[in-house]
C-alpha cells in the first residue's frame, strides 16, 4: 500500500462525513487520498463537495434504473457475469419467509446499478471503499468484486447507532424512539447483511431527557467526523486485522463471528 491509501467514496446525501475525510487527508490525519467520489443520486450535496476539492465524482442513478425495471422488466440488461442462483444464496438482507419475487427484483436492479459503479470505479484504482451516507445495500455482486483477494475487507461503512442494536436507515431516529439512554455511531466493515460486518470503531455519547431527534443527531454526527477519519487511518496504517472467532457456550452451543482486531505499530509492520 505504500505511504498513503487511495480512498473512493460512495455517497448518497449532505456529505458532512465526506468533507471530514477529505479535510483529514488534507490535513495529514489520515495517510490518503481521495482518488473520486460517486453517488447513486444526481442530487446528492456531497457532489458538489468533492468537486470543490478537484476529486472526480459520478453517479449511477439507481432510481431510474429501478424505475426502468418497473415499467419494462424484460428490456433490462443483466451483467454478463451475473448469477442469480449464486447471489441470492448468499445475500443475507431479508427475512425468512420475504416475497421471493421481491427479492428476486432487488437482486436484479442493484446488480445492474452494482454494474454500473463497478465500471466507472474501474477508472480509479483504490485501495479502501468507503461510504459516507451512501443509503442502499450491496449484494455480493458488487462486494465480491470489490473484496477480492483473501486479505482485509475494503469497504467501510458508518452507522448511525450502536450496532447491532438499530440497522437500517434511521439509526439515531430509531434509538431515540426506543427511549435509549445512550446512542452512538459504528464504523464496519460491510458483508452480506445489513450493517452486520465487523465492527471497526464505536463513539458512544449521552442521551439526556431534554434531547430530541435533532440533538441526538448532532452529538451523533459530532462523534461521526472524528470516527470515520480514525477508522480509515487505522487502516492507512495496515493495523487492521480480521479474525474468525469460535467461543463455546454453556449447553453446547457455539458461537461464531468475525471480529476485527486492532494491532500495535511493531505488528502491523511485521505483516
Ligand atoms: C450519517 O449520519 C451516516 O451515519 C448515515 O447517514 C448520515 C449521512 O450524513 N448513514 C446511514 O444511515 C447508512 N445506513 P452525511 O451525508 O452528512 O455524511
Amino acid at each position: 500500500m505504500g505511504n498513503y491509501i487511495r480512498i473512493g467514496a460512495l455517497i448518497s446525501g449532505g456529505g458532512t462525513n465526506l468533507q471530514a475525510i477529505i479535510d483529514s487527508c488534507e490535513s495529514g490525519k489520515i495517510d490518503g487520498k481521495m482518488v473520486f467520489v460517486g453517488s447513486d443520486n444526481p442530487d446528492a450535496k456531497g457532489l458538489e463537495r468533492a468537486s470543490k476539492h478537484n476529486i472526480p465524482t459520478f453517479v449511477v442513478d439507481y432510481s431510474s434504473i429501478i424505475r426502468s425495471h418497473r415499467n419494462e422488466p424484460d428490456r433490462i440488461k443483466l451483467p454478463d457475469d451475473f448469477n442469480m442462483e449464486d447471489i441470492s444464496s448468499r445475500l443475507s438482507l431479508f427475512p425468512a419467509g420475504s416475497d421471493p419475487l421481491k427479492i428476486k427484483s432487488f437482486i436484479i436492479t442493484r446488480a445492474v446499478a452494482e454494474a454500473g459503479l463497478l465500471e466507472k470505479m474501474q477508472s480509479y484504482p483504490f485501495d479502501l471503499l468507503v461510504l459516507a451516507g451512501f443509503m442502499r445495500n450491496f449484494t455480493p455482486y458488487f462486494i465480491d468484486r470489490v473484496n477480492t483477494g483473501s486479505g482485509i475487507p475494503r469497504i467501510m461503512n458508518i452507522h448511525p447507532a450502536l450496532l447491532p442494536a438499530f440497522p437500517g436507515t434511521d439509526g439515531y431516529g430509531d434509538t431515540f424512539r426506543y427511549g435509549s439512554k445512550i446512542g452512538g455511531c459504528t464504523v464496519h466493515f460491510i458483508d452480506y447483511g445489513e450493517d452486520s460486518g465487523p465492527i471497526i470503531g464505536q463513539k458512544a455519547f449521552q442521551i439526556e431527557p431534554d434531547d430530541t431527534i435533532d440533538s441526538i443527531k448532532k452529538k451523533g454526527l459530532t462523534l461521526e467526523w472524528e470516527l470515520y477519519p480514525e477508522c480509515i487511518q487505522l487502516f492507512a496504517q495496515n493495523r487492521l486485522k480480521t479474525a474468525r472467532m469460535t467461543y463455546a457456550l454453556e449447553g453446547g452451543k457455539r458461537v461464531e463471528r468475525t471480529i476485527v482486531q486492532i494491532v500495535n505499530g511493531e505488528e502491523a509492520l511485521g505483516r
